[in-house]
């Protein structure tokens, strides 16, 4: 009935309409902080002519349903489709509830975690009348110089396809037919390893790693039933991603059998022409990017006139814009906008940041953080101390929200420093030195700041990234000037910029137990403090009320149990680092060993876990899962979760195979003494290579697991 009826709508709808379905425009009020304020009068007047299927970055209700309303009016009167960056929660709408980015996300390491942080999302979404979440990045972040490193589940691809696929679950929902919000998958296909770590820059890889490692996270997504794919702005061996039809229709549709659209990144058509200069015009740009498979526009004018001329000179198909359309429609129709378009603007402030999805939020912080190191045991702090030190540029800022977060009323966010204010008894005094900005702090504010500590029995120095002190007022101006990290901000070398090390030797030299806390979206390379701060949590960016998460770890209400899904580089010099490698990437430099400072999976507990009895089968045959079992106890006085990582080695093959590869990961909570059998089921597909003839296969010979420094091997017969 569903299809009878777009196929009816299509038949009655115009060229001009149908391409009017594959404009997307960005929303009027957001179009006035981008100086474009003539935008909304002529967005108007398409929308009385029905010529706009799509907006992005509506931020709320109330021009939600005006919108909607506007485009009622049209002669057919098709409802819109209302897409945003809601990357890790709502976060570019004022009063939603943050989550730690993704990046955070992964080192929980919990499937269904992300999951319902997905639902959660998709709820808020829905209530703000947005339907459409430009989520989930399934990028491979290969090169943490590349500023979006925060929004990608890691370098991991079974991470990425794991948390990947749980994220469209839980936006999108269980039924393709009933969509909670669509899932957008992205970007398809490009960056995590860009040239230089350049946001857009190039990517050269050979067909093995794309098959093996780049496109699996994204076959996953299809296969979760995304409905919607964003192509890159990259080009991938030569082809720009928004022409390549090899990827957006080959593997995409023919192999995959993905049903959903594409969308063109912001203005990604366009590039093709005043950039990779594959396309002489703008026309020609878009009548490639169309022909390669691209459904809709992102954004603006100057796609829906050229395209209707290549339409009418029979350069594209008239089939193309019904294909392209009936889509769009299609979905419009699974999220129910024919029947419900508008919303109750008066909900969105209950559900908006409720106690129960912060509940969800909190959990996801505390999961994600990393203890990375703690000498002696200095974590956890006792919650008596006499005197806390505690500064740092991230001390008390938003930076801990991430990118593509709308300024927050400050009454929703639990900052660093709010949150040990909450934690410590009464009578401890918690100092807090602002230190000033990390570009400007001179030696007398770092000596005065390190006087500080001299007679305090911890200093807690926040260090990270992104210096953020914006509020209601210009945020946005204030918050480009500071970022280091986020899109376009790349950078060349992963230390801590500024006088953030000055600071934290400073301190050190003091000789006060000083515990540093990194609130940063990307690995940085720190050394030094690797070897001379005694304690050091890894936060990323841990969202809305991660401040209070942090403080949970470092007085021991939780035992950290993050892990960490991207590699720390010792420098930029190693970079790509990343645990996956060939055995023969190993050899180490002059000046640096080739092991990263921190490795993939690293991430300590305030208990201690022992691991025994692995079983693996002996053998096994063609096609059948291998089943491997592990108890893990809880050997410490503290209930904890642990994150129990798979690990398996082929160990022969016809072509290069890494090191160790993960292929199964749990996480359980044990108490004081519990001990649990651990079973994974690794499906026998999942060992396959791409051999020398390009077959996808599973070659017989000896695997070997490692489960938490045990190892175990099995037989893979070929029958
Ligand atoms: O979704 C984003 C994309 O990741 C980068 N360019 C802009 C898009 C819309 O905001």
């Amino acid at each position: 009935v569903e299809e009878r009826k777009t196929r009816a709508l299509l038949d009655r709808m115009t060229l001009e309409e149908k391409i009017g379905q594959m404009n997307q425009y960005i929303a009027p009020i957001y179009a006035q902080s981008l100086d474009s304020p003539d935008l909304a009068g002529k967005v108007d007047t398409l929308l009385a002519q029905g010529l706009v299927g799509s907006f992005l970055f509506v931020t709320d209700a109330g021009e939600a349903n005006a919108l909607q309303e506007k485009a009622a009016r049209a002669r057919l009167g098709i409802p819109l489709i209302f897409g945003i960056d809601a990357v890790h929660g709502l976060a570019p709408v004022r009063g939603a509830t943050i989550f730690p980015t993704p990046i955070g996300m992964a080192a929980t390491f919990d499937v269904d975690l992300v999951e319902r942080s997905g639902e959660v999302t998709a709820h808020e979404m829905r209530v703000t009348g947005m339907h459409w979440a430009f989520s989930p990045v399934l990028d491979l972040a290969r090169d943490p110089r590349w500023g979006r490193t925060a929004e990608t589940f890691g370098e991991d691809p079974f991470v990425v396809a794991s948390l990947g696929s749980a994220l469209v679950r839980g936006l999108q929902g269980p039924d393709q037919a009933h969509l909670r919000v669509l899932a957008c998958l992205k970007h398809f296909l490009g960056p995590g390893l860009p040239l230089g770590g350049r946001n857009m820059g190039p990517i050269d890889v050979s067909e093995r790693a794309l098959r093996t490692t780049f496109l699996p996270p994204f076959q996953a997504g299809v296969d979760a039933g995304a409905l919607s794919v964003m192509a890159a702005y990259n080009d991938v061996n030569g082809v720009p991603s928004h022409v390549s039809e090899e990827l957006l229709t080959n593997v995409l549709r023919r192999e995959w059998g993905f049903r959903g659209f594409v969308v063109s990144d912001w203005e990604g058509i366009e590039m093709l022409h005043t950039t990779h200069h594959v396309a002489e015009s703008q026309k020609d740009a878009i009548r490639q990017a169309v022909l390669a498979g691209v459904d809709m526009h992102m954004h603006g004018e100057g796609f829906s006139k050229p395209l209707v001329e290549l339409v009418r000179e029979g350069a594209v198909g008239a089939w193309r814009i019904d294909e392209a359309a009936g889509r769009i429609l299609r979905v419009k129709r699974a999220l129910g906008l024919f029947e419900h378009r508008y919303v109750d603007a008066a909900r969105a402030a209950s559900v908006l940041a409720s106690p129960g999805h912060r509940k969800v939020a909190l959990e996801a912080a505390r999961k994600s953080i990393v203890l990375l190191r703690n000498e002696q045991d200095l974590l956890p702090l006792r919650k008596n101390l006499k005197k806390i030190l505690v500064t740092g540029p991230n001390a008390d800022n938003t930076a801990l929200l991430g990118d593509w977060t709308a300024p927050q009323p400050a009454e929703n966010v639990i900052t660093v420093l709010e949150g040990i204010r909450a934690a410590v008894s009464p009578a401890t005094v918690v100092h807090f030195v602002d230190p000033g900005r990390v570009f400007e702090e001179t030696n007398e504010t770092i000596q005065r700041t390190a006087e500080e500590a001299r007679d305090a029995d911890v200093a807690i120095v926040v260090l990270g990234e992104n210096e953020t002190r914006y509020d209601d007022r210009g945020a946005l101006d204030r918050r480009r000037r500071e970022r280091t990290g986020g899109e376009g901000a790349d950078r060349a070398d992963l230390t801590l910029v500024g006088r953030q090390m000055d600071l934290v030797r400073a301190i050190v030299e003091t000789g006060t137990p000083t515990v540093v806390v990194l609130v940063n979206g990307r690995p940085l390379a720190i050394p030094w403090i690797a070897a001379n701060v005694p304690a050091v949590l890894e936060a990323f960016e841990p969202g809305l009320v991660g401040g209070q998460a942090v403080a949970e770890v470092l007085f021991g209400d939780v035992s950290p149990s993050g892990r960490l899904p991207i590699s720390i580089p010792r420098s930029v010099g190693q970079l790509p680092v990343h645990y996956d490698h060939p055995r023969s990437a190993e050899s180490p430099y002059v000046d640096e060993s080739f092991e990263p400072l921190y490795g993939f999976g690293h991430g300590l507990s305030f208990t201690r876990f022992v691991y025994a009895d692995l079983r693996v089968p002996e053998r096994t045959r063609r096609g059948e899962d291998v089943l491997i079992s592990v108890v893990v106890r809880n050997a410490g006085a503290r209930a904890a979760d642990e994150v129990v990582l798979l690990f398996v080695r082929d160990v022969v093959a016809s072509v290069t195979r890494p090191v160790r590869a993960l292929r199964g990961f749990q996480r359980v909570h044990l108490a004081p003494g519990e001990r649990r059998v651990v079973q994974f089921r690794i499906p026998f597909a999942s060992l396959a290579v791409l051999d020398r003839q390009r077959e996808r296969v599973v070659e017989p010979g000896t695997f070997e697991v490692s489960i938490g420094g045990l190892r175990g091997s099995w037989i893979a017969l070929r029958k």
